[in-house]
């Protein structure tokens, strides 16, 4: 049977503020860039979500896709929407939010909520129109 990689987009804005907190600020400025600054700051990440799986027969489905919106949106783009990366979100804890970080803790999220026979395959996350990154599970244990 035909094997059909299908991505999903969501968006979702939120605040953050990298850094370390065993190092001085003057370190974290150097090593994280304006994303360390004290007060926090936005952006505007889009999440590319890509299942795989055999189209069914009876319906030419991988997966509705109406149930993977609602997987990504329920699960991942509502829990992170117009909050604070670093403080506001329990499955987060306290991670040092930055995109690798969070791209792997998004999958950690999504990995086993997929039906029967459906795997997750890559996610795409861009924290700005230029900067992205993708993970495929790779060495995860
Ligand atoms: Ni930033």
């Amino acid at each position: 049977m035909a094997r059909v990689r299908v991505t999903r987009r969501v968006h979702f804005s939120a605040a953050h503020r990298l850094g370390r907190e065993d190092w001085s600020q003057e370190r974290n400025l150097r090593t994280f860039g304006e994303c360390a600054r004290t007060n926090w700051h936005g952006h505007n990440y889009e999440l590319d979500v890509t299942v795989a799986g055999s189209v069914d027969p009876d319906l030419g489905f991988v997966m509705d896709l109406k149930d993977l919106k609602q997987l990504a949106e329920e699960r991942v783009a509502a829990e992170l929407d117009h909050r604070n990366l670093n403080v506001d979100v329990p499955w987060l804890g306290d991670l040092n939010p930055t995109t690798e970080n969070l791209v792997v803790a998004i999958w950690r999220r999504l990995a086993g909520a997929l039906p029967d026979g459906v795997t997750l395959e890559r996610l795409v996350l861009w924290e700005t129109p230029r900067n992205y990154v993708e993970f495929t599970g790779e060495g995860l244990e």
